[in-house]
């Protein structure tokens, strides 16, 4: 499979009166075309930023200071303005948490999805009209003919979000980057936008990049999992490895935090203990040793490289160095992180 998009150790700050804030902290990852990839971690932890620096943008006072982000092999941290924003909406688009920040009110969704097609395809109107109702019924938007006539608000939270997938893929891009596309939705329209995207990684060639903050949501959704915290990533692996073998003390963290839906027996929910690093001034070691129990001397002093695990599963923890003491920390066994 080839590869569409490879993130090389990625650093964007924002340059702040108060200093400079470490939002991604030398991010490496890589996505292959029409493969889902998601993106977990705490809030806080750097997911929206590695998004936006993607998409190219990150607004003043930030910048991306260091790493190379290869889309189709260019790298994109070289692109001028005019050159990024060909790219947007064309090749690469963006869903965001809240469909009202991208959808404009005082338009119709007929007026918003021809102008982004007109713009981006360079078809005429009618064209333009028949495509964005193939969009809205592939979204599952019930009576498109109708409801293209409407303006947002004339939508339910749910279908406001279908609107802003079909907009979103109506330039069939190569990439998709969804960010917390569920998060402001209750758990069932929730499931219903994840089943969504599900059918449509199936139907359209496009790649998917899906951020959340809960592990839970996007299992049987991805392809592979990033963990980031603290700006930096923590593990990353296939979906069966981090579901069922998480190596990374975070990883677990995160595991235990969430509902145990399928089990009979009460599974107490167990929060991470303390709060994420401070960025503005991080640690020098591991991002997590603060919260870890497992912290180690080391861990404290020097961040850890990322160790291979196996052909698709890494790990940046001290405890995957061959002198590390063995521990009992994962899902099955261990007592978590309390
Ligand atoms: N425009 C900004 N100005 C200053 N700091 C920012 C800005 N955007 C994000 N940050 C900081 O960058 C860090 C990572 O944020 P973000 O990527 O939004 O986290 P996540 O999406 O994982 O919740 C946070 O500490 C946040 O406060
Ligand atoms: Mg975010």
């Amino acid at each position: 499979m080839s590869t569409l998009l490879e993130v090389k150790n990625l650093k964007t700050s924002f340059f702040t009166h108060l200093g400079e804030i470490q939002a991604v902290r030398g991010a490496s990852f890589t996505l292959n075309q029409g493969e889902v990839l998601g993106i977990v971690g705490e809030s806080g932890s750097g997911k929206s930023v590695t998004a936006l620096s993607v998409m190219g943008l990150i607004e003043e006072p930030g910048k991306i200071k260091e790493g190379e982000i290869l889309f189709e092999g260019q790298d994109l941290t070289r692109y001028s303005n005019s050159q990024m924003s060909e790219l947007r909406g064309n090749e690469i688009s963006m869903i965001f948490q809240d469909p009202m920040t991208s959808l404009n009110p005082v338009y119709t969704i007929q007026n918003q999805m021809v102008e982004v097609l007109r713009r981006h395809q360079k078809i005429g109107k009618a064209e333009a009209r028949k495509r964005a109702i193939e969009m809205l019924r592939l979204v599952g938007i019930p009576e498109p003919e109708k409801r293209i006539k409407n303006y947002p608000h004339e939508f339910s939270g749910g279908m406001r979000q279908r609107v802003m997938i079909a907009n979103a893929l109506s330039c069939g891009p190569k990439l998709l980057i969804a960010d917390e596309p569920t998060t402001a939705l209750d758990v069932t329209i929730q499931a219903q936008i994840l089943d969504l995207m599900n059918e449509l990684k199936e139907r359209i060639n496009a790649a998917i990049i899906l951020i959340t903050h809960d592990l839970g949501v996007i299992a049987e959704v991805c392809d592979h999992i990033v963990v980031m915290y603290g700006g930096s990533i923590m593990e990353t692996g296939t979906e069966k490895d981090i579901f069922y073998n998480p190596q990374h003390p975070y990883t677990n963290g995160l595991h235990k935090s969430i509902p145990k839906m399928t089990t009979e027996q009460k599974s107490r929910l167990i929060p991470i203990r303390g709060t994420p690093p401070d960025l503005l001034h991080p640690p020098a070691g591991c991002p997590f040793s603060a919260r870890c129990p497992h912290t180690m001397a080391v861990c404290l002093e020097d961040a850890p490289p990322t160790y291979g695990i196996s052909d698709t599963q890494t790990s940046a923890c001290w405890l995957m160095d061959e002198k590390a003491p063995k521990v009992d920390n994962y899902v099955s066994g261990g007592k978590g992180i309390e």
